[in-house]
């Protein structure tokens, strides 16, 4: 049976008290619409149709980079959930098969519950997916004959002892397309809020004689994010899944809660993660690495055996081979280090390639951008730079070449060389003692003017 997900994206979010429409506020890195995407992917769907309004053109170019082949349609007053999965009638105009809803602030349903609801399909028209909540609030409540669900009745409209039922809605909604679309064109907006309910989708159903039925799920998976209280909590939410994933994978997590993690973050077993390290997007470690504290990392690949840290920071395009060093207050951004290189003190290393087991002395540079343009810094395999070097770009640093301490190197260096770029040194013997002897004199003069 092929499968097309509509996820609806269209509500403002009053209650984030944002300029960004709410589905883009981030998760773990990315945007909270994406979350709902990725669980949805997990079923492999034929289509993908997002259901935008509030901040439609940024909806749609997020869901573009992610997706270039879903559809997002646009449903230009938000009148209800129903009226909401109605807008994407159209792009499903020839679509045969099951439609799956799901919403787009609700993004941590698991792609096994998902699984559950097609397996509960068979011969019901619709499956719905609930939870026992703790608190069951303004949930939509869940009307349960035996396995048959008769009725989705909203807060507004149920009675008291509707309202006593916990068994309620996550908003999830799984039906044959067709059928769907017939059912949400009986939809009227007679109730408590003038809302077109997609949840009478239920009654309408079971009034044409068919089955419908519930699936449930545990409460976490159907956390709905309205302010920033609950983002945070879905952020807690994501991290604590994240970390107890890979510690299962066989990674070292010092103190789990200190470590920040992406949704898309790849770390191998046997590497361990001091504390207060963050994982921004993109970021992938190999086995057996060594992430040490107060670290930051985004878009940069870290090979088998490398320690870096700690307090250093990887930018994107920052590459470590196998076995390199990145020390403390170490910034690298889109450079290439080849095998054992070390860079281990107060260091930039940017748009550079850095050969195996070079050496980088504290305080050296890459003067990469000129205001204008940024430029390359080659450097060779076993080269040792020697501290507080300056790298103007473009430039070449051969093989075991040295650069002296202190050298401002604007041309390139021949393999095996040393260059030395920096002012000679002089020695006036005896001269600091006078000087001191002055400028001692002049503040005991400026002491006694004070007086
Ligand atoms: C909905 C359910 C309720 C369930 C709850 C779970 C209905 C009628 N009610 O209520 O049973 O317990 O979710 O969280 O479905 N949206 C649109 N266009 C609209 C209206 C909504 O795109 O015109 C989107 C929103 O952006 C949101 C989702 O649909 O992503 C749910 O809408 P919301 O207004 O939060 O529904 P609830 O009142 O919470
Ligand atoms: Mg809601």
């Amino acid at each position: 049976m092929s499968i097309a997900l509509v996820i609806l994206a269209a509500g403002k979010g009053t209650r984030m008290q944002s300029d960004l429409p709410k589905v883009l506020h981030e998760i773990a890195g990315a945007p909270m619409l994406v979350h709902a995407m990725q669980s949805g992917a997990a079923l492999d769907p034929a289509r993908v149709v997002i259901v935008a309004g509030h901040g439609f053109e940024a909806v749609r170019d997020t869901v573009a980079a992610h997706d270039p082949d879903a559809t997002v349609v646009r449903q230009k007053d938000q009148k209800g959930t129903a009226h909401a999965v109605d807008a994407a009638r159209d792009a499903l105009a020839d679509f045969d098969g099951d439609v799956i809803v799901l919403f787009g602030d609700t993004p941590f349903v698991r792609p096994e519950t998902l699984t559950n609801m097609v397996k509960a399909r068979g011969d019901n028209a619709v499956v719905v997916l609930g939870f026992e909540a703790t608190d069951p609030g303004k949930y939509g409540r869940l009307v349960m004959q035996d396995q048959s669900l008769e009725a989705i009745v909203e807060y507004a409209d149920a009675t008291d002892q509707q309202r006593a039922i916990s068994f309620c809605n996550s908003g999830v909604m799984l039906a044959d397309s067709k059928a769907l679309f017939s059912m949400i064109s009986e939809i009227e907006s007679d109730n408590a809020q003038e809302e077109y309910y997609l949840t009478d989708v239920v009654a309408i159903a079971r009034k044409r004689g068919l089955s419908v039925t519930a699936v449930a799920c545990a409460e976490e998976e159907t956390l709905g994010i309205n302010s920033r209280l609950h983002l945070a909590e879905a952020e807690g939410i994501f991290q604590e899944r994240a970390r107890r994933d890979l510690m299962e994978l066989g990674v070292t997590l010092q103190d789990p809660a200190s470590v920040m993690l992406s949704h898309d973050t790849v770390i191998g077993r046997d590497t361990v993660i001091e504390p207060n390290v963050y994982f921004a997007p993109g970021v992938t470690v190999e086995s057996g690495a060594h992430i040490r504290a107060f670290s930051h990392l985004e878009g940069c690949h870290v090979s088998r055996g490398a320690i870096v840290g700690p307090y250093a920071r990887l930018r994107p395009g920052a590459e470590l081979a196998e076995d390199v060093r990145i020390g403390n207050f170490v910034e690298i951004k889109n450079a290439i280090l080849d095998e054992g290189a070390k860079v281990n003190h107060l260091t930039y290393i940017g748009d550079a390639s850095v050969g195996a087991a070079a050496n980088i002395g504290a305080g050296t540079v890459t003067c990469n951008y000129d205001g204008v343009m940024k430029h390359k810094t080659t450097i060779g395999k076993r080269a040792f730079i020697g501290s507080d070097t300056m790298l103007v770009a473009p430039v070449t640093v051969g093989d075991g070449a040295m650069t002296a301490s202190g050298s401002v190197i604007t041309e390139d260096v021949p393999d095996g060389a040393l260059a030395v770029a920096r002012a000679k040194q002089v020695n006036k013997p005896g001269l600091a003692v006078k000087l001191f002897e002055l400028l001692k004199s002049k503040k005991a003069k400026q002491d006694k003017e004070r007086v």
